[in-house]
């Protein structure tokens, strides 16, 4: 990936510089006991990535006038979930994966013991840097608490991988694909935007439930736009090995309705969202970007 992400304008490409330095100097050290799990969590969370989840709560947070500060505990937290989601979506027992972000996959380099206590351990991790309220607006922690464990259990991302692998040589409706991307996918990124929410305090009920419809378009938007990718794009500019959905028979957007149809179907969420954005009342060139961003991107 190009480190300098023309693509991104200058402010979120701050934010991205900046999740880099919080989630380098949060993470255990490498030479912390148990070394070679502190390493297979630091190898899954810092070996790049687009960052897009962080992002989203920085561009959030900042535009309802939080610190960047106040942010880092919930934007490193989104990543971290996200990092663990994808060690135990490579393992054998899921995609079987040997290739993300270029680089062998965490089972590949540690062993699938290892991986899958990192993702454990990240998931934890990514619960006590929210909780450690010393980083947190303390009236905020424990909406900022059943966010994410809503966002990642059985009824978000968890229960969206298990609808995955149920569906694997079926073929879904429209709605059913779309409910399996709102959750294995769209439930982490709408959590993204609401964490930034919560750490600026900020709690209109109506507005909230427009900014959480904004982050779940963009996050089908964004899923749909990886299945698109898995079949279009290359390996080696996706660091990830190509056309594996077809080859596992997944069903994905491209499958059901074809390679434009699919990318309709993205443009019609990226609409969505900018919409829901217009009625949270939420000002922000960037959160509009990010949704651009998320059809766009060509990795
Ligand atoms: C890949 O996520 C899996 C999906 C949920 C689509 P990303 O495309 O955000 O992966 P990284 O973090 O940039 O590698
Ligand atoms: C992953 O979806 C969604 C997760 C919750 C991890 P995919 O299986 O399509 O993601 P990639 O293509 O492996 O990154
Ligand atoms: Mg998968
Ligand atoms: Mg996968
Ligand atoms: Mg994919």
């Amino acid at each position: 990936m190009n480190p300098t992400r023309p693509e991104l304008t200058a402010a979120l490409r701050d934010y991205a510089a900046r999740i880099e330095r919080v989630l380098e100097s949060r993470l255990p050290a490498a030479a912390e006991t148990p070394q070679k799990l502190h390493r297979a969590m630091r190898y899954s969370v810092l070996g790049g990535g687009k960052r897009i989840r962080p992002l989203l709560t920085y561009a959030t947070g900042r535009a309802l006038g939080a610190s960047l500060e106040s942010l880092d505990a919930a934007a490193a937290s989104v990543e971290i979930i996200h990092a663990y989601s994808l060690v135990h979506d490579d393992l054998p027992a899921m995609d079987d994966d040997s290739l993300r972000r270029g680089q062998p996959t965490c089972h590949v380099a540690f062993g699938e013991a290892t991986a899958i206590l990192a993702g454990d351990a990240l998931q934890a991790f990514a619960f006590e840097l929210i909780a450690d309220c010393a980083h947190t607006a303390s009236a905020s922690c424990g909406t900022m608490l059943l966010q994410l464990a809503r966002a990642c259990g059985s009824q978000g991302m968890a229960g969206g991988q298990a609808l995955d692998l149920d569906a694997v040589s079926r073929t879904l409706t429209q709605d059913e694909l779309a409910h399996m991307h709102h959750c294995k996918t769209g439930a982490l990124i709408r959590a993204s935007v609401l964490l930034g929410a919560a750490a600026a305090s900020f709690s209109d009920e109506r507005r909230l439930a427009a900014l959480g419809r904004f982050g779940l378009a963009v996050g089908l938007a964004f899923q749909i736009r990886d299945d698109i990718l898995d079949v279009e794009g290359s390996t080696e500019v996706i660091g990830k090995t190509r056309g594996k959905d077809a080859a596992a028979d997944k069903p994905t957007y491209p499958g059901l309705l074809g390679l434009a149809g699919a990318r309709e179907a993205a443009q019609f969420e990226r609409a969505k969202a900018l919409t829901a954005l217009a009625d949270s009342g939420v000002e922000s060139e960037e959160l509009a970007d990010l949704a651009r961003y998320a059809v766009d991107r060509l990795n």
